[in-house]
């Protein structure tokens, strides 16, 4: 059923097509998996759209096939307190548990302090759950009735909370990573892993001695798909199509999209969309054309609402693809800019999030880690 939907593109954007239309991570797989078996709580972090997400639903396939396996995804990049926070985490909880317990809903009701809302979801049709906790001093109780509900029942759970980061943002302090933290040496049936974008806040979170959650949890940080990896998954989806693809244009795909799996992903989904039964050079470089057209009027937003400075810097980093020693003078004085203005620019374009810092051996690399705007800014 699932490959029928799929007939029109290998490589799905915005949804999880199954392990045939999945790329590599074998290791990253295996490790996972590992950590659940030996319930190791595991914090996965990397940039932005490089696949955290994918992953965890890629291991939610393969753990569910498991008759004593629950798996629970929450995403809480929206939430803005702790009661959001619980909010979102009993919903995940509920809809999980609904699929194996009709009677749920009616014990959650006996509860008394959380509202639970069922209802049809028009889009899809199919039932919905959500909870809404009527008064703050609730918040605390009503998490803790959850997860002693989910401690008594003889399943193995998997719960996977998404963005985690956001939770150092609300504007009050949370108490969510302590609550957290309180259940892991009864929690035997819980498994947690923590996933997240923001490199700082993440650490912050786990590595700062005073937060809750030290030393409690492994970490594991997803890198780029390998080179060989990808090739061969993009060849080997043309050729079953019935579309013949050369070394040297899937090599030259990988490395305008610089390996970045929603990019190259995207890159690979539009050019494969667009061709019929051969692709030629010609095909790669429209495909990469109206990657970069789809999200101009993103770009121009950026060129208009950044100062002259940031603009500048933001188009110096994307044309040097990564940068070195931003305040050497070899980068100051080919750029012509002040290391001061640079030290602001950069900072904002770094909380903006249109640039992305790594620390290497070399010592902090900076790059713009949304390839089509790189792409962009190197033609301007
Ligand atoms: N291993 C993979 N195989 C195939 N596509 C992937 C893979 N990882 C990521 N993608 C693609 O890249 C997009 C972005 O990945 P996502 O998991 O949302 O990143 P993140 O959660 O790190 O921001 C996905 O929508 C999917 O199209
Ligand atoms: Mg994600």
């Amino acid at each position: 059923m699932l490959e029928n939907r799929y007939n029109n593109s290998p490589f799905e954007m915005f949804s999880y097509a199954g392990p045939d239309y999945f790329c590599d991570r074998e290791v990253e797989l295996d490790e996972l998996v590992k950590a659940f078996d030996s319930r190791t709580n595991t914090v996965l972090s990397s940039f932005r759209r490089l696949g955290k997400t994918s992953l965890i639903t890629h291991l939610h396939y393969y753990l569910s096939m498991r008759k004593d396996v629950i798996c629970i995804y929450i995403d809480v990049l929206k939430t803005k307190s702790d009661a959001e926070f619980i909010d979102q985490f009993v919903t995940g909880v509920m809809r999980a548990l609904d699929k194996i317990e009709p009677q749920l809903v009616k014990f959650l009701k006996a509860l008394g302090n959380v509202r639970p809302q069922a209802g049809i979801d028009p889009a899809t049709g199919l039932p919905t759950l959500s909870v809404d906790i009527q008064k703050k001093k609730d918040i605390g109780q009503t998490f803790d009735t959850v997860m002693n509900m989910l401690l008594d029942r003889p399943e193995k759970f998997q719960i996977t909370i998404d963005e985690f980061q956001q939770i150092e943002n609300y504007e009050e302090p949370t108490v969510i990573d302590a609550a957290i933290r309180s259940f892991f040496p009864k929690a035997r049936n819980l498994h947690f892993i923590f996933s997240g974008s923001d490199q700082h806040l993440l650490s912050m979170l786990f590595a700062s001695p005073k937060k809750a959650m030290f030393s409690s949890t492994q970490m594991l940080t997803l890198d780029y798909i390998s080179y060989d990896a990808y090739f061969k998954f993009i060849k080997r989806h043309f050729l079953d199509s019935g579309k013949e693809i050369s070394d040297s244009i899937i090599d030259e795909l990988l490395n305008w999209s610089k390996r970045y799996t929603f990019y190259t992903h995207f890159l690979c989904n539009n050019l494969f969309m667009n061709t019929v039964d051969k692709v030629e050079s010609q095909d790669l470089y429209k495909a990469m054309e109206r990657c970069i057209k789809y999200f101009e009027g993103a770009y121009y937003f950026f060129e208009k609402t950044l100062s002259k400075n940031q603009f500048l810097l933001l188009r110096a980093i994307a044309k040097e693809e990564i940068a070195i020693n931003i305040y050497s003078k070899d980068f100051l004085s080919k750029y012509k800019f002040s290391a001061s203005s640079t030290k602001q620019a950069l900072k904002v374009l770094v909380d903006e999030q249109l640039v992305h810092e790594k620390n290497t051996e070399k010592g902090l690399e900076f790059f713009v880690y949304d390839v089509f705007l790189m792409r962009w800014l190197q033609e301007k």
